[in-house]
C-alpha cells in the first residue's frame, strides 16, 4: 500500500518504518528540514532500540524515503497518517495546531480518494473538526473529492517502540466509512497473524480509548506513589505490599512501582488533557485531578528526602545524578523528573554531576549551560567529589553497581534509590545509608520510631 505519515518524530518515524517492514511503500514528510536532512543521510533523530536496522533496511529497499515536500506527501498515500505532536496548551488542553496544519495541508493538496488516519493522541471530536479543515480547503478549491477520517490512536511504548508496533496487543480503529474499515484490516493484517487484535468502533469512542488507557496507567502509579508515603509513615514496604496485591489477577503486577514520578510525553499531558476535556463538558474527572497533582508532588518526594537528610541549604553540597531520561531506553527528557530535581538542587545552592547512558546530549540541550551542571562520561565517575548518589531512571546498567566502590566514592555514603532499584538490606550491608521509595530501609524505621 502506498502510505504517507505527517510528522516523523517517535511516533511516525516508528510506524513509517514498521509499515515499510512489512513491504508497504512509505513516505514520510517533517516540517523539520533538519530531521529530514539526518534522516537522509542515514542518521536516527531519536534513540529507539532497534529502529535504526529497521529504517536502514527499508531505506535500502526502497519502501521508506523522506520528504518536507508537502504536495508530493499527500499525493503520495492512499492512506495519510498524522502524527504530528499534540502538545499541552497553555489551559492543559491538546494544542491542535499541528493537526489542523496537517489536515489544511491535505486538503489543500489532494485529488483522489484518501484515508486520513489520526494517530496523534488527540481530544475526542478532533476527527471531525479534521474532517471540517479538509472540507473548507476542499470547497475553496471547489473540488469534491472523497475522503475518510479514521481515529488510530498508537500505544507503543517510547523504548520498546518498534516491539510495540510490530507486535500490538490491540490496533483500536475507529471508523465510520466501509472502504476506509477494509483498508485499516488490510494494513493491519500482517502485524497481527495469530489472531485478531484489531477492534472497530466509532470514532469518538477510539479517541477517548488512547486517553483512558494513559489515564488509567498514571492513576495505578500514582496511587501507588501516595501508599509509599504512607508506608514510610507506618512503616511499611512498599514493596512487599506491591507484591502482595499484583498477585491479584483483578490487579496484576503492572504500573505498581513506586518512584518519584512518571514523566514523559504521554501521561502528563493526556491526563491534563482529559480533566480538560470532561471540565469542558462539564464534567468534573475528580480521580484523575488527583492523580495528576499527587504526581506533581512526586516529582519532589526526592528532592524533600535530601533537604530532610541536608537541610534547606545545599550550598557547596555536590550531589551525583544517575538517569536523566523520563525512564530508560529513550533520551526523551520531556517532563523527565530529573528536571525538576536538577532545578531544585541547584536552587539550593547545590552542584550536580550527572550521567545517563543514552540522554545526556538532550539534556545539555534541555538545561542549557548552567555552571552548576556537569556530566560524567561513566556512571562512577559521577560519584567524584559528591556527597550523595541519587537515581532518577532505573536503567539496566544501573541495577547491579559495586557497593562497596559507590561507599568509598562518596563522601557521605548516602544513596537516594527514586526509583527503588536496590534492595535496602544490600546497601545498608555495604555500610550505605540508604533512602528509596516506601521501603523500609534503616532511614525509614528510625523516622517511624522518632514520630511522635
Ligand atoms: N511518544 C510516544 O511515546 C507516543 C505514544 C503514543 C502516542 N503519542 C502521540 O503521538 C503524537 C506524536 O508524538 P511524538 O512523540 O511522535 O511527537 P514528536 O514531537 O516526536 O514528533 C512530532 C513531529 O511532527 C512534526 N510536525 C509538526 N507539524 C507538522 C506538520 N504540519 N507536517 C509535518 N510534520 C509536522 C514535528 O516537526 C515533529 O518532528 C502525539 O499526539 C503523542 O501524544 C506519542
Amino acid at each position: 500500500m502506498k502510505i504517507t505519515v505527517i510528522g516523523t518524530g517517535y511516533v511516525g518515524l516508528v510506524s513509517g518504518a514498521c509499515l515499510a517492514e512489512m513491504g508497504n511503500d512509505v513516505l514520510c514528510l517533517d516540517v523539520d528540514p533538519h530531521k529530514i536532512a539526518i534522516l537522509e543521510q542515514g542518521g536516527i533523530p531519536i534513540h529507539e532500540p532497534g529502529l535504526d536496522q529497521v529504517v536502514a533496511r527499508n531505506v535500502a529497499a526502497g519502501r521508506l524515503r523522506f520528504t518536507t515536500d508537502v504536495a508530493r506527501s499527500v499525493a503520495h498515500g492512499t492512506l495519510l497518517f498524522i502524527a504530528v505532536g499534540t502538545p499541552p496548551d497553555e489551559d492543559g488542553s491538546a494544542d491542535l495546531q499541528y493537526v489542523l496544519a496537517a489536515a489544511r495541508n491535505i486538503g489543500r493538496h489532494m485529488t483522489d480518494y484518501k484515508v486520513v488516519v489520526d494517530k496523534s493522541t488527540v481530544p475526542v471530536g478532533t476527527a471531525d473538526k479534521v474532517r471540517a479543515a479538509i472540507a473548507e480547503e476542499l470547497a475553496r478549491r471547489q473540488t469534491g473529492v472523497r475522503f475518510a477520517v479514521v481515529s488510530n490512536p498508537e500505544f507503543l511504548k517510547e523504548g520498546a517502540a518498534v516491539e510495540d508496533f510490530m507486535r500490538p496487543d490491540r490496533i483500536i480503529v475507529g471508523a465510520e466509512d466501509e472502504q476506509a474499515i477494509l483498508l485499516m484490516r488490510a494494513l493491519y493484517a500482517p502485524f497481527q497473524r495469530s489472531h485478531d487484535r484489531l477492534v472497530v468502533m466509532d470514532v469518538r469512542s477510539a479517541e477517548l480509548t488512547k486517553y483512558a488507557a494513559n489515564a488509567m496507567l498514571a492513576t495505578r502509579i500514582s496511587f501507588m506513589n501516595e501508599l509509599a508515603l504512607l508506608a514510610e509513615r507506618l512503616g511499611a514496604d512498599i514493596e512487599l505490599v506491591r507484591q502482595g496485591i499484583g498477585s491479584d489477577p483483578r490487579i496484576g503486577f503492572g504500573f505498581l512501582y513506586a518512584g518519584c514520578g512518571y514523566g514523559g510525553s504521554c501521561f502528563p499531558k493526556d491526563v491534563k488533557a482529559l480533566i480538560r476535556t470532561a471540565s469542558e463538558s462539564g464534567q468534573e474527572l475528580q480521580v484523575l485531578r488527583a492523580v495528576d497533582s499527587a504526581n506533581e508532588d512526586q516529582k519532589r518526594v526526592l528532592v524533600e528526602k535530601i533537604t530532610r537528610r541536608f537541610g534547606e541549604d545545599l550550598s557547596g553540597r555536590r550531589f551525583a545524578l544517575w538517569g536523566l531520561a523520563f525512564k530508560p531506553n529513550t533520551d526523551d527528557m520531556r517532563e523527565a523528573p530529573s528536571r525538576v530535581l536538577v532545578d531544585e538542587l541547584i536552587l539550593r545552592g547545590a552542584s550536580v554531576c550527572a550521567y545517563d547512558p543514552i540522554a545526556m546530549d538532550e539534556a545539555r540541550r534541555v538545561f542549557g549551560p548552567r555552571p552548576a551542571l556537569s556530566f560524567a562520561a561513566q556512571a562512577m565517575d559521577a560519584l567524584e567529589h559528591a556527597d550523595a548518589l541519587v537515581i532518577v531512571t532505573e536503567w539496566k546498567e544501573f541495577r547491579s553497581p559495586d557497593f562497596e566502590r559507590i561507599r568509598g566514592m562518596l563522601h557521605q555514603p548516602v544513596v537516594f534509590d527514586g526509583r527503588n532499584m536496590f534492595a535496602p538490606e544490600l546497601l545498608e550491608a555495604a555500610g550505605i545509608e540508604f533512602h528509596a521509595i516506601g521501603r523500609l530501609t534503616a532511614a525509614a524505621a528510625q523516622r517511624v520510631s522518632a514520630a511522635p
